[in-house]
């Protein structure tokens, strides 16, 4: 794996934006693996500036989410059916570039039948073409996705129970309570991620810095999912100082 460390986040933003705006232009019916989460904050802002300056046309980008909260059903014929993380992607990058709506992927955490959902949605990657560029944050305690530590990790998109850290780091989108966070969220598996053909790992911060130690130099272990990536033959792990200072 390669590992880039920038002095700040908004350099690591920017050179990042300007990463995915070139493989957009050289490739531009690209599939993009999405996060949600604060890190990407940042990268989004980035990535929607730099698409304005350069005039970067996402008409055929195709994007997919990685993971969701399980969340109730909306009430029939309510205006907005998407999960949280969603709302999240489209609030801060896909309202604000020329994405077609038909070209958005998501995982339903709402879907009456999960499991079914989860194949689906491994059946629509594979129809894609696979993903090209997978950008993907990093837990504090390891977990890709919501992949989280376990003895044995799943392969594939399935339904995955949440750490109580991982509903803690995720109570911003709830209010600030994290016991009202979902207790499960749909997830691209260990080896949904790894078929990406780029894999572009993102941690800002000092309080990654120890899932980034385990991930870059630790063994490969179930108990830190993100270390399962190591043998990923494009994978760049990409770092602000603080998040590198171990
Ligand atoms: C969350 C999400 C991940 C995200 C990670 C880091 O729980 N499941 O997709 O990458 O944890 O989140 P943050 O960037 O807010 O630290």
């Amino acid at each position: 794996m390669r590992i880039d460390v920038y002095d700040s986040a908004a350099d690591l933003a920017d050179a990042l934006a300007e990463r995915v705006v070139r493989a957009i232009i050289a490739k531009p019916g690209i599939n993009l693996g999405l996060p949600a989460g604060r890190t990407p904050i940042a990268l989004y802002r980035a990535i929607v500036a730099a698409s304005r300056v350069q005039d970067v046309d996402w008409s055929r980008v195709r994007t997919f989410n990685i993971d969701e909260f399980v969340v109730p059903a909306s009430p029939a014929g309510s205006h907005d059916s998407r999960g949280p993380f969603e709302r999240f992607i489209h609030r801060h990058l896909l309202d604000l570039v020329n994405v077609a709506p038909s070209n958005i992927e998501s995982l339903n955490g709402q879907a009456p039948d999960l499991a079914a959902e989860c194949d689906r949605y491994e059946r629509a990657i594979v129809r894609a073409g696979g993903l090209d560029l997978l950008l993907l944050g990093i837990g504090a305690n390891g977990h890709v996705g919501f992949n989280e530590p376990a003895a044995s990790l799943h392969d594939r998109t399935h339904v995955a129970t949440l750490a109580e850290a991982t509903r803690h780091a995720n109570a911003h989108l709830f209010g600030d309570d994290a016991s009202v966070v979902p207790q499960q969220a749909l997830t691209m598996g260990i080896g949904t991620i790894m078929d990406a053909r780029e894999i572009v790992l993102v941690a800002t911060g000092s309080e990654k810095a120890a899932a980034v130690t385990a991930m870059t130099t630790g063994l490969m272990a179930p108990q830190v999912p993100a270390s399962m990536l190591q043998p990923h033959p494009n994978l760049t792990v990409i770092l602000d100082r603080a998040a590198a200072r171990r």
